[in-house]
């Protein structure tokens, strides 16, 4: 049959390519034209599939949102932000504890940073967006182009679980995603950026707007910002550290002092301390024998094996992708049981103070070299430690209160990475990496006449300390009331003259301490909130701050129950309204809570 006169005038296509298309069709009858146009049509279709199927944007609005506990998803939010800035986005910053239904509204693109908290929850800021999110009331989002990261840790069972169901939600909602979501593990800093990077390349293809030049230079310097955080810590010199527990307590805790001269580091309180630590190398020297490796292989980029096992991988903590490795490796398939969707809860009591040798031991595999065992592990974490100072009282110091982490389980003696790295194998004089991580949201109000409430069992006490000092250098006229609780009154009082002084000099309204061993019946910070009850609830109708800081597993839920309690016996409230109650002071930043 012969077609048309198809020419690079009358189609898309160039001279060359019309011509060939035309010699192709010269000798086609007409069932067979029919056929190819048909086929033609169908491979049209496919690769439009490729592109988005929404109308290019209308506006060069991006609106990126965050719900973070303690600051690091906070953190890959500014970025974000900052980047997509750069890009020429007209950027809305949110944090999800100010989000609503009308957030969403009108929406065009949408970036979500979201970690996970306690057994798969939201962060504590972004319960309320959450729940809206979920329930039946959630927004329409058709229109919407999203892309969501998810922040997490590996060795928990519900990996990330708040930005799969984010990102789920918001396609079900009519949302179309432009990025498959990514989950970071602890080490989530390259993988942040890789995401934001791709994620906003995919969202600027329609958007004609060039990036202004100058945008991308503060672009660099804060993406330096966030790497400062662990490649380049400052190395603090430790001025002090002393024991804080009496001689026949069985717990030990130090207290550390760092020296900031000259970093220009600055803190508020409330802020953490990021600790870059090394591996204990008797435990580093045990694994590698276990494995049969030499200690001098040689890795990637110059390092070898025992370096790269003390100072960069985690070689205790056990994850799912590296018991997921093992599985392969070995074969066992006892451990391949225990991976199985059925063995969940199985797998999470067997995984109870059992660590990486315990696996290696139990499980003998062969044939792997050194630098496919490293790769099976993820980065070593830094661990952050809640200040126990004000840089108003202690200029260019850094006070931090560390509970010694030391058990034995499975037949073997288990320290904690940071905590004995820092009671064991560094003396004063050493040099220690450290960053400061911001946390805001634990900080004291602006108002220094607003009572305050704090709750900080154990090492929970330590911004408290932070925090009196702070109101003491301020000359803040404003009520101080602290819960302490620990086990035995002699032995493990910790800072109890400091606080003693304070409550003396009138800076500690009040002062109720809840020492568990000291008698039969063990007695916890919670039950002398019960206790408290009445003049509790005053001060909290009275404006006051309360901040719990300390254990998430058992003491955070158990002083919330307590809360909850108190405000429904004293207010008259039912459990909706108690619960309410707290939700609004959650709102306005009046119950803060830094729990780990
Ligand atoms: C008490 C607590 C509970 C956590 N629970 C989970 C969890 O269930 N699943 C998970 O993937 N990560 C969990 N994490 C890890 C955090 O999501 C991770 O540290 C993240 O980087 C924190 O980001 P944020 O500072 O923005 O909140 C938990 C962390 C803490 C301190």
């Amino acid at each position: 049959m012969a077609p048309n006169s198809l020419t690079d005038t009358n189609s898309p296509l160039s001279a060359d390519q019309a011509k060939r298309v035309q010699q192709a069709l010269t000798d086609l009858d007409a069932s067979q034209c029919q056929w190819l146009s048909g086929y033609l049509a169908g491979l049209g279709a496919q690769a439009a599939a490729g592109t988005s199927q929404l109308a290019p944007a209308t506006s060069t609005t991006l609106t990126v949102l965050y719900g973070s506990q303690t600051g690091n998803a906070e953190g890959v939010a500014e970025l974000a932000a900052e980047r997509a800035g750069a890009k020429g986005f007209d950027v809305k910053l949110t944090s999800m504890a100010d989000a609503g239904k009308k957030t969403l509204k009108e929406v065009e693109r949408l970036l979500v940073v979201v970690s996970t908290q306690g057994d798969g929850d939201p962060p504590d800021p972004a319960l309320e967006f959450h729940e809206l999110m979920m329930g039946r009331k959630a927004p329409k989002l058709a229109g919407l182009r999203f892309a969501v990261l998810g922040l997490g840790d590996t060795s928990y069972e519900h990996f990330c679980q708040t930005g799969k169901q984010f990102d789920a939600r918001l396609a079900e909602l009519g949302g179309e995603s432009i990025h498959a979501r990514t989950d970071c593990d602890v080490d989530y800093e390259e993988a942040a950026e890789v995401w934001i990077d791709e994620v906003l390349e995919a969202l600027a293809a329609d958007l004609a707007t060039p990036p202004p030049a100058q945008a991308a230079e503060a672009d660099a310097s804060q993406s330096a910002q966030l790497r400062y955080s662990k490649k380049h810590p400052f190395l603090a010199e430790v001025l002090t550290s002393q024991p804080l527990n009496g001689r026949d307590s069985d717990k030990q805790t130090l207290h550390l002092e760092l020296s900031l001269e000259e970093s220009g580091l600055e803190y508020l309180p409330g802020d953490a301390v990021g600790v870059v630590p090394q591996n204990d190398p008797a435990h580093v020297d045990e694994l590698i024998e276990m494995l049969k490796f030499d200690a001098e292989s040689p890795l990637e980029e110059g390092r070898v094996l025992r370096d790269a096992l003390l100072t960069d991988f985690e070689v205790t903590t056990l994850t799912r992708p590296f018991l997921q490795q093992w599985a392969e490796w070995s074969q066992a398939p006892e451990l391949r049981r225990l991976l199985g969707e059925d063995a969940r809860s199985e797998l999470r009591d067997w995984l109870q103070g059992r660590h990486i040798i315990d696996v290696v031991e139990q499980f003998p595999v062969d044939g792997i070299d050194a630098a496919q065992f490293s790769a099976a592990l993820r980065k070593l974490p830094p661990r952050l430690y809640s200040i126990a100072s004000s840089q108003a009282a202690a200029s260019d110091e850094v006070h931090l209160t560390v509970a010694v982490v030391r058990y034995a389980t499975h037949g073997r003696a288990r320290d904690g990475v940071t905590t004995s790295y820092l009671a064991d194998r560094i003396e004063p004089g050493d040099r220690v990496p450290i960053y400061i991580d911001r946390n805001k949201q634990f900080k004291l109000p602006e108002d220094d006449e607003a009572p305050l409430i704090m709750i900080g069992p154990g090492t929970g006490v330590a911004p408290f300390r932070a925090f009196l000092q702070e109101r003491e250098e301020r000359g803040a006229g404003g009520d101080n009331w602290l819960f302490f609780g620990d086990r035995r009154f002699r032995s493990d009082f910790l800072y109890q003259s400091e606080w003693l002084r304070w409550r003396q000099h009138g800076l500690l309204t009040r002062l109720d301490v809840a020492f568990s061993r000291d008698q039969s019946d063990k007695v916890y910070v919670q039950d002398r909130l019960r206790e408290q009850a009445e003049t509790l609830y005053a001060w909290l109708e009275a404006g006051a701050y309360v901040y719990v800081c300390g254990d998430a597993e058992f003491m955070a839920p158990d002083v919330h129950q307590a809360l909850r309690d108190v405000i429904r016996e004293q207010g008259g409230h039912g459990e909706a309204g108690a619960d309410d109650y707290l939700r609004q002071m959650q709102q306005e930043k009046r119950y803060q809570r830094d729990i780990y």
